[in-house]
């Protein structure tokens, strides 16, 4: 498999082109199936995967501790940050180095300053992986929102993506606007109030998207094949009474799609907190627990991935 440009470190889509994806999908699908018939394989038995996440994690960490599990690798956890010396000033990068030291075959760090996987990238012997840096990026969120999207629609190529939300904060679509610009024809519309609207650094590094810009959803709605729905930051906003004010500005409700004689297919990163109402989880166009499912197969996929680059080389 072409492993990301940047060699084996896993810290941004922006540099990934498309046959990485396609390699990865492959792997993906092929343990799904073996998965199918066997709940735990070997490929990465012997191999220790570290886990060192330093803001909430439900998802992330979960599926990636599923998936080393799943492919005969064990899992070495950090723990919540309050329980760690970090609690007692000790910096990441000590933290960091010391984790290494125990030499792990690979690390998924989550840390919500932005730039703390390169960081951790360069101190580290072991592959990085980013699971979540601040604001900046989610890389392995987006291959599997790009392999969900794949599976529903066959190809991604022309594919019409609405990214609704908390686009200023989000790391979720930056990763995933990066990572859909490799493919042919696709349209990104930003749909967002215009203080949360995506970050000119995103759109600043697209070459091939087509890219619109709307404030509500209601006319955007009908040109779509997916839209990809994200929480409001909370914790992300300085000024709190800022985000009581947008709070509740983006709703997605059974009644708000019901004008609509075409829908496009519901997509979330998840958590949700109150802008798509579990009114929706019942219809058919909404993927968002198929995603969080899927995300396990593609981080075994990319693991193994990983680990066996690392070992043969
Ligand atoms: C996202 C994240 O952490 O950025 N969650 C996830 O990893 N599935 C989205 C979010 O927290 O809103």
């Amino acid at each position: 498999m072409n492993n990301s440009p940047s060699e084996r470190d896993v810290l941004s889509t922006r540099g990934i082109p498309r046959s990485y994806y396609e390699a990865l999908f492959r792997e993906t699908d092929g343990l799904k199936k073996e998965l199918e018939t066997k709940s735990v394989l070997s490929s990465c038995r012997g191999s220790i995967l570290a886990t060192v996440f330093m803001e909430p994690s439900t998802r992330t960490r979960l599926s990636f501790h599923f998936a080393m599990v799943k492919i005969g690798g064990e899992v070495i956890d950090f723990g919540p940050v309050e329980a760690a010396s970090i609690a007692k000033g000790e910096t990441f990068e000590d933290t960091m180095r010391m984790i290494d030291g125990y030499a792990p075959d690979v690390i998924v760090v989550r840390n919500k300053v932005p730039g703390s996987a390169k960081l951790a990238a360069d101190i580290c012997n072991a592959p990085v992986i980013n699971g979540g840096d601040g604001s900046n990026e989610h890389p392995t969120q987006a291959m599997l929102d790009l392999y969900t999207m794949q599976k529903i629609r066959g190809s991604l190529d022309g594919a019409k993506i609405g990214l609704m939300g908390d686009l200023a904060h989000s790391r979720t679509t930056s990763s995933l606007s990066y990572a859909l610009d490799k493919f042919d024809n696709v349209s990104i519309f930003y749909i967002a109030p215009s203080e949360l609207q995506v970050r000119s650094e995103v759109v600043n590094a697209l070459s091939h998207a087509h890219v619109e810009k709307a404030e509500t959803y209601e006319n955007i709605i009908p040109k779509l094949d997916f839209l990809y729905v994200t929480r409001l930051q909370k914790e992300r906003f300085v000024e709190p009474r800022e985000y009581e004010r947008l709070k509740g500005s983006y709703q997605l409700d059974r009644a708000s799609l019901s004008k609509h004689s075409k829908l496009p297919f519901i997509m979330h990163p998840l958590p949700r907190v109150d802008e798509l109402n579990p009114d929706l989880d019942t219809l058919p166009i909404a993927k968002y627990f198929e995603q969080a499912k899927n995300g396990m197969y593609v981080r075994a996929a990319l693991l193994k991935q990983i680990v066996s680059a690392s070992r043969s080389s």
